[in-house]
């Protein structure tokens, strides 16, 4: 077993990387693991950063179309409400870590390093939706109003943590596969660098949020169920995966979900991209959280009734 001082060194001499253990490494048998994990987390955070002015000057504004501005214009939007997502995320932490503190001191110490983690999320968000803003404000008439603004920092309302989790998994893994798939499609190469760049980060968002989940299934304290009643929500014929492609797309006073208001404008901008592979990144995030493996929607929605007790 390596010393401390050699596994925090080892963070800047090597390749930082994501805890994959969280509940396992916060209930080793030393009372600085907190303190430990959450230099992990500063050290992967600060080796993943880039520029956005620098990324946005790559663009050439003059070689964008306007299905590219339209792509802009939604991402741009959607980028808003991660800000009252981590804000949301951070207090419910908190509150869950004062919850658990004597009850279950490794799970108290899980909930702090989420909520410690949020604000590196928060920061890398604040990239993406600030690189698109800039964006929609230099491409004529895109640029969102103060009261769309301030609709869309709307603070989501708390639920269960697993459950606040796994949301969180799915809209990574939406935006992500949205992301990667749009950049395939811009011409330009700016942008199609800024679209890769952010892809990426969604993927490692997408991560982050599984280790943490997993965490919470691992302690025994949070039941495979709520992860597999989510992951029904989405998958389920004219759900969450779906958003604004569906018939009867949610709508709400509390708060915005991005996905319900994805707008197109342009026959040709497919909003059910990559339904596929968002289907099979769903499962393997199930599994990793749960330990069970699902391949079909079928198998979620069976595998959830009988996780339900009767
Ligand atoms: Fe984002
Ligand atoms: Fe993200």
């Amino acid at each position: 077993m390596s010393t401390l001082n050699e596994r925090i060194h080892r963070q800047f001499h090597g390749t930082p990387d994501i805890e994959p253990e969280v509940y396992e490494m916060l209930g080793r048998d030393a009372d600085t693991n907190l303190a430990e994990l959450i230099w992990q987390q500063h050290c992967f955070h600060e080796f993943r950063r880039w520029n956005v002015t620098e990324k946005v000057r790559a663009i050439d504004l003059s070689r964008l179309t306007p299905r590219d501005k339209r792509f802009v214009r939604n991402a741009g939007i959607a980028e808003l409400t991660t800000k009252p997502g981590a804000d949301r995320l951070s207090n419910l932490a908190d509150k869950e870590c004062r919850r658990w503190s004597g009850r279950n001191a490794v799970l108290a110490a899980v909930m702090q390093a989420l909520g410690t983690w949020s604000r590196y999320w928060n920061e890398e968000e604040s990239h993406h939706e600030t690189a698109f803003g800039y964006l929609m404000m230099a491409v004529d008439g895109f640029a969102p109003t103060d009261e769309t603004i301030i609709e869309y920092r709307k603070i989501f309302p708390d639920d269960n943590m697993l459950r606040t989790l796994m949301v969180l998994v799915f809209s990574e893994i939406t935006a992500s596969v949205q992301y990667a798939h749009v950049a395939q499609q811009v011409s330009e190469a700016g942008l199609r660098s800024l679209l890769r760049q952010i892809a990426a980060d969604e993927i490692q968002h997408m991560r982050y949020f599984v280790t943490f989940a997993k965490a919470l299934v691992d302690s025994g304290e949070y039941g495979a169920k709520d992860a597999f009643a989510i992951s029904h929500m989405y998958l389920r014929e004219g759900g969450e995966l779906y958003g604004s492609v569906r018939e009867h797309p949610e709508d709400r006073d509390s708060h915005v979900n991005w996905w319900d208001h994805v707008e197109s404008g342009f026959p040709d901008i497919d909003l059910g991209l990559g339904i596929d592979k968002k289907e099979k990144m769903i499962f393997n995030a199930l599994e990793r959280v749960s330990g069970i493996r699902v391949t079909s929607r079928e198998e979620v929605e069976n595998t959830w009734m009988d996780l339900v007790p009767c």
